[in-house]
């Protein structure tokens, strides 16, 4: 049998069609893949987003009970009358300094995912950290604004630079320690927040104060979860470290008043 060039150039475009079927099919096998994949995975994000995501503090839902108890048996000392009295007596103080500390969350947290960029789990954790710092953030500038509150420059107290002039200087010893300090800072916040919350005199105010404290300890231990699924050996030795150094910093006579500050001196 002879093949000549018009059957040839037959045969030649049914190859063609059949390749470019297959190639089509396996694209298409691909991209429905792809899609079962990604909505398993955006179900899984979704399940794991908090509840609410409101700037407008209004609209929060404020959890009936939050345990608190996991955050005040990890910290070493609670905070003093004198530092709550001191707090409420110069709310606007506070206010100002709440908002600086979620914009430094969100950009220590940034910073993190930047310079450890091998581990999943660390990533997806920060980048949620900083989804939710950003709103905390948002949520507080909404307030400084109903209130008629003018932003103003706060130099930064002395707690973070305390706690971290004692971070290991090599890897991964340094990103452990980071990781233990952003887990007491998370944790100091939480418990600021439940005892402003239980004797400031505006009651929106705390209402928004409780319905922190579900994110916030839920920051603090996934920081501390972090830490241990990072380093090979046990951190407890670091955490009972990180621990004292907080207390002290949260005790002892602080001449600043800030979110973070020692007793007032
Ligand atoms: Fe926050
Ligand atoms: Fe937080």
């Amino acid at each position: 049998m002879t093949i000549n060039q018009q059957d040839l150039a037959t045969l030649q475009s049914i190859a063609n069609t059949i390749d470019n079927d297959s190639i089509e099919k396996k694209s298409v096998e691909e991209n429905v893949s792809q899609t079962v994949n990604n909505s398993t995975r955006t179900d899984l994000i979704e399940k794991e987003l908090p509840e609410e995501d409101s700037i407008d503090i209004t609209h929060l839902r404020t959890p009936i009970k939050v345990d608190l108890s996991p955050v005040y048996n990890f910290l070493g000392a609670r905070t003093t009358q004198s530092w709550v009295d001191a707090a409420i007596a110069n709310l606007p103080m506070i206010i100002q300094d709440h908002a600086n500390c979620e914009k430094k969350a969100a950009g220590t947290a940034m910073n993190l995912i930047f310079r450890y960029e091998f581990s999943y789990d660390l990533q997806r954790k920060l980048a949620q950290l900083i989804r939710e710092e950003m709103l905390h953030y948002e949520q507080v500038l909404g307030i400084m604004n109903e209130r008629g509150q003018e932003w103003k420059y706060l130099s930064a107290g002395r707690y973070a630079k305390g706690m971290l002039k004692h971070k290991r200087t090599y890897e991964p010893a340094a990103m452990v320690d980071v990781l233990i300090i952003g887990a007491f800072i998370e944790a100091r916040s939480c418990e600021r927040f439940a005892a402003l919350a239980e004797v400031i005199d505006d009651e929106r105010l705390a209402k928004y104060y409780r319905y922190l404290l579900k994110s916030e300890s839920r920051h603090f231990e996934d920081y501390l979860a972090l830490a241990q699924s990072l380093s090979d050996e046990n951190i407890d030795e670091r955490v009972a470290f990180f621990k004292e150094v907080e207390a002290e910093l949260i005790s002892s006579p602080d001449a600043e008043l800030r979110f973070h500050s020692g007793t007032p001196a």
